[in-house]
């Protein structure tokens, strides 16, 4: 008997509804590709970089690897869920503190420190290097982006 290679998902996307015909092989980062969704990025394709994160039901996951399958019935979030044209506190503060150079790793590191201070409000150095340690920036831009979480999270508290 041939094995089914396809099945069909559902799950919300950016907060939209999805049905999606996937191969049981195919990642999350594929699917959300397919869609237009560019702000998560291959590159190592291998769970090392952080380049390709995605939230899953509020949990960060490197989507080179999340089987799109498990994706079933959850909420996924990009990067393209924050608003256009509407900057939030933690993108100001990579803006300000220069906290990319190229770019291709931002949106990973933009997801992971909002998810930091939404459970830290006021991390340590120390917080702030363990969330960030799945996060490669090949520019390495780190000193300013530490910076930048710092100053994200004092603007989320209203002290800048
Ligand atoms: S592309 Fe997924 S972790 Fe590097
Ligand atoms: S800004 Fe260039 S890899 Fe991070």
């Amino acid at each position: 008997m041939p094995m089914n290679t396809t099945r069909t998902i559902q799950f919300t996307l950016n907060g939209e509804p999805i049905t999606a015909q996937i191969g049981t092989h195919q990642h999350l980062i594929e699917v959300l590709q397919d869609r237009g969704l560019t702000g998560a990025r291959e590159s190592c394709a291998q769970g090392l970089c952080g380049c390709c994160t995605v939230l899953v039901n509020d949990t960060a996951v490197s989507g080179c690897l999340y089987l799109a399958a498990f994706a079933d019935g959850a909420a996924v979030r990009t990067i393209e869920h924050l608003p256009q044209g509407k900057l939030d506190a933690v993108q100001e503060a990579f803006i300000e503190c220069g906290a990319f150079q190229c770019g291709y790793c931002t949106p990973g590191f933009i997801l992971m420190t909002r998810q930091l201070l939404d459970e830290h409000a006021d991390p340590s150095e120390d917080d702030i290097r363990h969330y960030l340690s799945g996060n490669l920036c090949r520019c390495a831009a780190y000193p300013e982006i530490i910076r930048a979480v710092k100053l994200a999270a004092m603007k989320r508290k209203g002290e800048r």
